[in-house]
């Protein structure tokens, strides 16, 4: 029987073989807290692979050492990074399926023993430090790592680069006016808000010329913050740059309680794609096969991003095949259990 969620769609000349993507999750795992991929990850990601999941992204990858979230955050802010990543992305195609890697800073949310950047000194709560406004030198070296963090991704192999602008990091942090009230061309109104990001993607298109995913928290609920008509903008500004997909999560600007259900975020990806008709992705609480399939029939989104589930079970796609009386082939080796 045919499904959407096992047809395959193209990127700009990028074919995932399904709809299955594994969402970005940091595993806080290298132990030597020097960025460096190390064989868990390799373990972890290729597993995912073989489980038949057709694009596989990295967690987020700290293009500074100051950006990352923790100590033992995966980074791509030097070439001694490449060799890890160049093994994590041959093991992840060894198995069909397509790479990808979340490029990242963490801004005022980094928990790091060094003083910390944002667009404005304003901590996230009392736990987090407070951090030092980024001058314009320090927001042309952060465009200038993530160019830099795009080209290493192009060098190691990686097929889609995703930018995280989402979940209130550093580029998030730009975006909302509940985190950036500055008052030269990066703050103000969301024209000024959105150049960061802008820039970003103009930088890492000069080295880069693969599909480009970028994360967006598209609710911050908050009746402060940037509301479905800023989304819409940015949506449209993200299409004009040529952008390929926007994978639309919610929240983590600022604290706020949210309660989750199953499918949660799903209508923010429906409405970007309807509205400005720009490939989505969804995520969030997406558990079964048959909700994937509910999504993408109804053309709510093109792709669906499993995070939890997949750390549950990393042969997903084999257990939703089988609910959506899919015949999915097996890897090879274990075509004998699949059967
Ligand atoms: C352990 C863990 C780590 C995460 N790390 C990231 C991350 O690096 N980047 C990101 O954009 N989202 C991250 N997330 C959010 C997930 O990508 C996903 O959006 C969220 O878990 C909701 O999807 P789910 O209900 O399928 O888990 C993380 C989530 C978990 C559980």
């Amino acid at each position: 029987m045919e499904r959407k969620l096992f047809s395959p769609i193209n990127f700009q000349g990028v074919t995932l073989k399904n709809r299955i993507v594994m969402s970005p999750m940091c595993m806080y795992s290298c132990e030597p807290e020097d960025g460096t991929v190390q064989d868990f990850h390799i373990t972890h990601y290729e597993s995912r692979a073989v489980g038949q999941v057709g694009l596989i992204m990295l967690e987020a990858t700290a293009v500074q050492p100051e950006g990352r979230i923790s100590t033992k955050d995966l980074g791509i802010w030097s070439d001694d990074h490449m060799e890890g990543l160049k093994k994590v992305s041959d093991r992840i195609h060894a198995h069909g399926a397509k790479s990808s890697i979340q490029l990242a800073h963490a801004g005022r949310k980094a928990n790091l023993p060094n003083d910390i950047l944002a667009p404005s000194p304003i901590a996230f709560n009392d736990n987090y430090k407070t951090p030092n406004a980024m001058s314009s030198e320090q927001i042309k070296a952060t465009i200038q790592a993530f160019k830099d963090a795009a080209r290493r991704s192009k060098q190691a192999g990686f097929d889609i680069i995703e930018i995280h602008a989402a979940h209130g990091y550093l580029i998030n942090q730009f975006l909302s006016p509940l985190s950036n009230k500055r008052t030269d061309m990066y703050g103000g109104p969301k024209e000024n808000r959105y150049r960061l990001l802008s820039e970003i993607i103009e930088a890492i298109k000069t080295v880069w010329n693969g599909p480009i995913f970028v994360r967006i928290s598209a609710d911050e609920y908050h009746e402060c913050g940037n509301q479905q008509d800023d989304f819409i903008y940015y949506a449209e500004q993200l299409k004009k740059q040529g952008i390929a997909l926007i994978d639309c999560s919610t929240g983590g600007v600022v604290p706020a309680t949210i309660q989750p259900y199953p499918g949660y975020q799903v209508p923010k990806a429906e409405v970007l794609k309807k509205q400005v008709a720009i490939p989505t992705g969804a995520v969030g609480l997406i558990t079964s096969g048959i909700q994937a399939e509910e999504i993408l029939q109804n053309k709510r989104a093109d792709l669906i991003f499993l995070g939890r589930e997949l750390l549950r079970n990393p042969y997903w796609a084999k257990q939703a095949a089988d609910k959506l009386q899919f015949d999915l082939s097996a890897p090879k080796p274990y075509e004998r259990g699949w059967l």
